[in-house]
C-alpha cells in the first residue's frame, strides 16, 4: 500500500543514519542494513518468532510475564544457571497456557535452547541491594556478560540483542564490543530510558489527571542518576508543556526527581523492580519483532552525537526495526539539555574506560616480516 503522506524531508533531518552520524569507529556500522520498511512483514505473526530470555529472576519473570500475556512470539526459551529453580518457572508459565496465544516454553542452563532465536534479551545479573547505584554493579556483571555473548553469538548469530542488566548503559556498550566488529551496530542495544520515560510520562500525566498516552516527551542519557528530562520538547496532547526557552518549575524538577529515585523506592519497598520493566522490554521485543519502526529511548552508541567523542552508549529516541536501532532522532536540545548530556557521557566513560580497555585479549604484536634473503 503507497504511503497516505510523502515523509517530510524536514522532520527526517532530525532522524540521522549511523553513517551520517560518524557515531563508529571501534565498532563499524554494516551499511548492508536495509533502511526501507520491509513492507511484506506481516504484522502479529508471532507464531513464527523465537525469543530467548537469559537471566531468570525478578526481572526475567516480569519479561516473560508480558511477552507472553501480549503474544509476541511462538517460542520463548528461558536459560538461567540456576537449573532447579528455572524448571520451577517454566512448568508454572507453561500451566497457564490456555490463556493466551499459544507459545511454546523451553528452559535449560544450555544455551543450544536459545538456537535460532530472532531476539534475545539479557536480564542476568547481580541487582541493586537497597541504595546501592547501578553503577556499582559493573565489574561484577561485566564478567557475567563475558560468560554469556559467546554462548548467545553461538546459537543464535543473526539474533537481535536487547540489554536490560544493570548498569545498562556499560553493559550494552560490553556487550556490543564482546559481539565484535562484524556484528552490525544497532544489533546490540539496551533499554535504556525507555522504562525512566514510561515512569516520567506517567508522573506527567498523574500531575494533570490524563492518560499517559498523551504525554510525549523523553528522558535521554543514562539509565539511572544522571538521566536528562528533555523538558524542551515535552508535549501534552498536541501542546507543548512549556514556552521555548522557559525552564522547568519545582514541580517538574520534583517529578524528575522522582523518575530517578523510583528504582530506590521501589526497591526499598518490596526488593527488587521487574513488572514496569518486564512490560517495557515487551514493548522493544514487539517493535523489533514485527519490524515496526515505533520510536522509543533505547540505549545506542552515541560516539559523534552532541560532541561525544568516546564509544559510550546512552539512550536517544531511536527507530527500532527487526535489525534493532535503525535510525536515531538527534532531538534538538538546550544549551544546558546538551552540556548536561555530555558531561553523563563523560561520567559514564569514566566507569566503563577501565572495563573496555581489557575486555578483549591483547592481540600478540606482529612480528616484522624478516627481510628476504639475497
Ligand atoms: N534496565 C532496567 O531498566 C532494569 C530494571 C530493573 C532491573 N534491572 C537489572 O536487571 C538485572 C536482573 O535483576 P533481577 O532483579 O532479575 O535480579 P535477580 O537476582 O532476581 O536475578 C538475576 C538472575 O540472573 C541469573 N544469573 C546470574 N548469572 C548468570 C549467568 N551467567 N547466566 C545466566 N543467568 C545468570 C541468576 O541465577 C538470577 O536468576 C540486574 O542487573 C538489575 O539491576 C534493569
Amino acid at each position: 500500500m503507497p504511503n497516505l503522506v510523502e515523509p517530510d524531508t524536514q522532520f527526517r533531518e532530525h532522524f540521522v543514519d549511523f553513517r551520517v552520524a560518524k557515531t563508529v569507529n571501534t565498532i563499524p556500522y554494516d551499511a548492508s542494513l536495509p533502511q526501507k520498511p520491509a513492507k511484506d512483514t506481516p504484522l502479529g505473526n508471532h507464531s513464527s518468532k523465537k525469543v530467548t530470555i537469559v537471566g531468570m529472576g525478578q526481572v526475567g519473570l516480569g519479561c516473560v510475564c508480558a511477552i507472553l500475556n501480549q503474544d509476541i512470539c511462538g517460542t520463548l526459551a528461558l536459560i538461567d544457571i540456576s537449573a532447579k529453580k528455572l524448571e520451577g518457572e517454566a512448568k508454572d508459565f507453561q500451566q497457564g497456557s490456555a490463556f493466551h496465544q499459544h507459545t511454546t516454553i523451553l528452559a535449560s542452563d544450555a544455551y543450544d535452547v536459545s538456537e535460532n532465536s530472532d531476539m534475545v534479551v539479557i536480564t542476568a545479573g547481580v541487582a541493586q541491594q537497597p541504595g546501592e547505584s547501578r553503577l556499582s554493579l559493573v565489574d561484577r556483571n561485566a564478567n557475567i556478560m563475558k560468560k554469556i555473548m559467546p554462548e548467545v553469538l553461538k546459537y543464535s548469530p543473526n539474533a537481535t540483542i536487547l540489554i536490560v542488566s544493570n548498569p545498562c548503559d556499560i553493559m550494552t556498550a560490553i556487550a556490543a564490543k564482546l559481539a565484535g566488529p562484524d556484528f552490525p551496530q544497532g544489533k546490540v542495544f539496551g533499554a535504556g530510558t525507555c522504562l525512566d520515560t514510561s515512569r516520567f510520562q506517567a508522573l506527567i500525566a498523574q500531575s494533570m489527571d490524563l492518560d499517559p498516552k498523551n504525554v510525549h516527551g523523553y528522558i535521554i542519557g543514562e539509565h539511572g542518576d544522571s538521566s536528562i528530562p528533555v523538558w524542551s520538547s515535552v508535549r501534552v496532547g498536541a501542546l507543548p508543556l512549556l514556552e521555548p526557552g522557559e525552564e522547568p518549575n519545582d514541580t517538574l524538577k520534583k517529578i524528575h526527581k522522582s523518575v530517578v529515585n523510583s528504582a530506590y523506592d521501589i526497591i526499598s519497598l518490596k526488593g527488587y523492580t521487574n513488572w514496569a520493566i518486564g512490560m517495557s522490554t515487551a514493548y522493544i521485543c514487539k517493535a523489533v519483532l514485527n519490524d515496526t519502526r515505533t520510536i522509543i529511548p533505547v540505549s545506542t552508541c552515541v560516539r559523534g552525537l552532541y560532541d561525544v567523542e568516546g564509544d559510550v552508549f546512552l539512550s536517544l529516541p531511536c527507530s527500532l526495526s527487526s535489525h534493532g536501532v535503525q535510525r536515531v532522532a538527534v532531538l534538538p536540545l538546550s544549551d544546558s539539555e546538551k552540556s548536561t548530556f555530555q558531561k553523563c557521557a563523560k561520567s559514564i566513560w569514566e566507569v566503563q574506560k577501565p572495563i573496555w580497555e581489557n575486555l578483549l585479549p591483547k592481540s600478540e604484536p606482529k612480528e616484522a616480516p624478516k627481510p628476504e634473503e639475497a
